[in-house]
């Protein structure tokens, strides 16, 4: 047992470094995300211009589309440090007045899971953020008083797959929020190639198409797609990343066209034979499919969302006739109608 919470620890730490090393350095590196981009620039020249810190940012959007990265970006063009911790891992409300008051002047303070803090910790941030002071009370009863002391002047980039889960009073507080968004085809073959070249590998442009078009708009899998890729080629002897490569080693993955894996299909079949399309609940479906329901909805469900293949509902999900069509199944007779409605409703 102990052996294997070691290996996956190895392999999780190996994942990190790789993911590291084919992080963008610049906003010129960093592909898409267009308004992002923008809206950041103009909020990054100001502060240089006005020798202030950049005001607190927010980004969120699901897993691997690019947050972590964009925060050390935004630390370089800044010219200032980084001092990176997560949500969870600030558990008492000293330990953040611990790393508040370790800042030096302009720096950068990211958290990742920002909507993982818990309340105590939470309010401490408040005033932190607002007037860059450090509230707390000394002593107990009739005698505490309260205490303020000035923190430097820091900017917060807060990161979130939930920007749901974030309590109005921490959203408020932040000057620049961004959303990131789902990459294009083009985007993500983009993406490949300079990844490809920071490894050090050529590929065939149709491959890097190829790996593009079944990573779920997500630069992460592409990346990682990219190095099962490589190492098919270099089991097949190929100097260059070709096609064939790219869908022989796709196919060995069972992942097909759109990207989906055998956890999504049985997802859209489970919805469709189990639950005669839904609405079914996330907690029930997840139990059919033997997934855990946080992977479900934070991993497999934004890309069956944005396909089109599931909606949402106030009653739980159900399955669209894309779905159907895509597991070759029909949608039957009597929810024929229901379905037809319901997404003519969506569409408007
Ligand atoms: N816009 C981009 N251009 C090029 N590469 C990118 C871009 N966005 C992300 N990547 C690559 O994808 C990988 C994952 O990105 P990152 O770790 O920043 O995602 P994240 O949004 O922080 O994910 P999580 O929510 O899991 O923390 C990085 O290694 C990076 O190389
Ligand atoms: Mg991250």
């Amino acid at each position: 047992m102990q052996d294997e919470v070691l290996i996956t620890s190895t392999i999780d730490e190996r994942e990190t470094e790789i993911e590291n090393v084919l992080r963008p350095k610049s906003m010129e590196g960093y592909v898409g995300q267009e308004k992002v981009k923008d809206n950041l620039a103009v909020g990054i020249v100001s502060a240089k211009m006005r020798g202030d810190a950049l005001d607190h940012v927010l980004l969120y959007g699901p897993a691997g589309l690019g947050k972590t990265t964009l925060a050390h970006i935004i630390a370089n063009e800044m010219g200032t440090q980084i001092k990176v911790t997560s949500g969870p891992a600030i558990e008492r409300s000293g330990d953040l007045a611990a790393i508040l008051t370790n800042l030096n002047e302009h720096d950068i303070l990211f958290i990742d899971e920002i909507h993982r803090l818990n309340h105590n910790v939470e309010e401490i941030l408040y005033p932190a953020m607002e007037d860059y002071t450090l509230d707390f009370i000394i002593g107990k009863g009739p005698s505490a008083r309260n205490v303020q002391l000035p923190l430097p002047k820091f900017t917060l980039i807060g990161a979130t797959t939930k920007a749901g889960n974030l309590s109005s009073p921490l959203r408020d507080r932040f000057g620049v929020i961004c959303r990131l968004e789902t990459y294009s085809v083009d985007e993500l073959t983009e993406i490949v190639e300079r990844a490809s070249n920071m490894l050090g590998v050529k590929i065939e442009h149709p491959a890097a198409v190829e790996i593009a078009k079944r990573s779920r708009g997500t630069p992460r899998i592409a990346n990682r797609l990219l190095r099962r890729v490589r190492d098919y080629a270099i089991v097949k002897g190929h100097s260059e990343i070709q096609l064939s490569d790219a869908k022989g080693e796709l196919k060995l993955l069972e992942i097909d066209d759109y990207g989906l894996d055998m956890t999504d299909i049985n997802l859209l079949k489970s919805m469709a034979q189990k639950f005669g399309g839904g609405p079914c609940g996330l907690e029930t479906l997840a139990i059919t499919v033997n997934e855990d329901a946080n992977t479900i909805e934070e991993v497999y469900e934004p890309y069956l969302l944005q396909l089109g293949f599931i909606a949402r509902t106030p009653r739980g999900r159900v399955l669209l006739k894309k779905g159907y069509e895509h597991v070759g199944l029909t949608i039957p007779k009597e929810k024929q109608e229901q379905l037809a409605i319901f997404e003519n409703n969506e569409n408007e």
